[in-house]
């Protein structure tokens, strides 16, 4: 692969040798050697994970991996149950070399708009049945099996109301308006713009943003000619 064999060396050295200890409560685990993994927060961590991972692929075109960090999703768009059994199983033969597969923490959800329950067969690896759901969360994101991302748009209009609730204790004392309005975008907006898309899906937006205004009305930065009134002064206008 024509790698320099000292950033082999300096690699090996970053991946050897690693400890962990936990510290619960005031207490303190055994001290443990790791024997697979790479550290959080590093630069190099998301490309040895790549390169780890770069032979776990797909043999069935119609089978697609998503691979992230220890969540990975395959997605089956065939109409045989043979295949997505056999891919399973190759995927699940490639982690008892690599990766330990926790099957009690493997989910099988089925997507489908029609009434009545589908009729393919339950899943099963290492000889465990694998549960079936009708929601998983995904890197943060809710799916349900209808794929409507209802129950995502009550969580994020859950999350937004608890940081609203603080926003509007803070406004109870002389906080400058420019400090709101940035609590506003890093806690509330933050949530409502990235999980956009899914609240596009679902029939919930127009109630998030009606609740979110109702409950705290700010102006938004695009006019920035209210953005010195005071705090009381606000008029209700969302970027949604
Ligand atoms: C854990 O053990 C290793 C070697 O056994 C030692 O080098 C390291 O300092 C220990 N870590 C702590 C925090 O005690
Ligand atoms: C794979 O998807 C097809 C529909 O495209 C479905 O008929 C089949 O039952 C699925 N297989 C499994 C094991 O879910
Ligand atoms: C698998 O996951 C379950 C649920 O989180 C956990 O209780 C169990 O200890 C895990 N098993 C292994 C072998 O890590």
């Amino acid at each position: 692969m024509n790698v320099n064999p000292h950033l082999i060396l300096l690699i090996l050295s970053f991946l050897t040798d690693r400890h962990q200890i936990v510290k619960f409560n005031g207490h303190y685990s055994s001290n443990r050697t790791l024997s697979t993994g790479a550290p959080q927060g590093s630069v190099i961590s998301p490309i040895l994970f790549t390169l780890y991972t770069d032979d776990c692929r797909s043999s069935d075109p119609e089978m697609l991996y998503i691979k992230y960090s220890d969540d990975t999703v395959i997605i089956n768009t065939t109409n045989s149950n043979n295949r997505i059994s056999k891919e399973i199983h190759s995927f699940a033969g490639w982690c008892e070399n690599y990766l330990d597969l926790n099957t009690s923490k493997t989910k099988e959800m089925l997507v489908y708009f029609r009434r009545g329950q589908p009729t393919a067969a339950t899943l099963e690896v290492n000889r465990q049945t694998i549960e079936r759901v009708e929601e998983y969360k995904y890197l943060g994101t809710t799916i349900d099996h209808k794929l409507t991302f209802k129950t995502n748009g009550e969580l994020i209009l859950s999350k937004c109301q608890q940081y609203l609730f603080f926003l509007r204790k803070m406004r109870m004392f002389p906080v400058q308006p420019s400090v709101l309005q940035a609590f506003y975008k890093s806690f509330v907006e933050s949530n409502t713009d990235l999980q956009y898309h899914a609240l596009l899906k679902s029939s919930e937006p127009r109630r998030v943003e009606l609740r979110i205004a109702r409950s705290f009305p700010l102006t938004s930065p695009e006019r920035p000619s209210h953005a010195e009134e005071p705090a009381h002064g606000y008029e209700t206008d969302y970027r949604f």
